[in-house]
């Protein structure tokens, strides 16, 4: 993975003046899912107003059922609570997952802060076991502080 030219790449989004925020949220998710082997599933969930819940925004990858998440209910809604990033080298090794297909095998989430409050994440599901390192967070933790700065 090349962060350098990735962290360009998505600064160059959030700088186009002729895209509107969810424009700019689409083209993140397609940049990271064609740029990233093991990047399989790519998309960002977001409070859904004063509900106690996420809600599905962009993506890229296959459509997925799981459009509304409880806070606590699976890894996204852990991490509503937690604050923390969340890294899953191996979804069948966790009790509160909610499984988007048969493939996925990892997954890992990162918080959006905006204010110091938790707003929303961005989510990403891989078909490989263990593919995540210190990198992927520095990446994602990048593009959170970008997508932020939509709000
Ligand atoms: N696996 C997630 C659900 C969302 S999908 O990965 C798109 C979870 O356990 O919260």
């Amino acid at each position: 993975m090349n962060i350098t030219l990735l962290k360009n790449n998505i600064s160059a989004i959030i700088n186009d003046v002729n895209l509107k925020s969810n424009e700019k949220r689409q083209q993140i998710c397609d940049v990271l899912r064609a740029n990233v082997s093991y990047y399989d599933w790519v998309g960002f969930y977001f409070k859904n107003g004063t509900k106690n819940e996420l809600k599905l925004a962009e993506f890229s990858g296959k459509p997925t059922s799981h459009k509304i998440i409880p806070f606590g209910k699976g890894i996204c809604g852990q991490v509503a609570l937690s604050n923390q990033n969340f890294v899953v080298p191996n979804v069948q090794e966790q009790d509160n997952y909610i499984s988007c297909g048969i493939d996925v095998k990892s997954e890992i989430v990162i918080p959006i802060f905006v204010n110091n409050k938790n707003i929303g994440q961005i989510d990403i599901d891989s078909h490989q076991v263990n593919p995540f390192s210190k990198n992927d967070e520095i990446l994602l933790e990048y593009v959170c502080e970008k997508v932020a700065t939509l709000f």
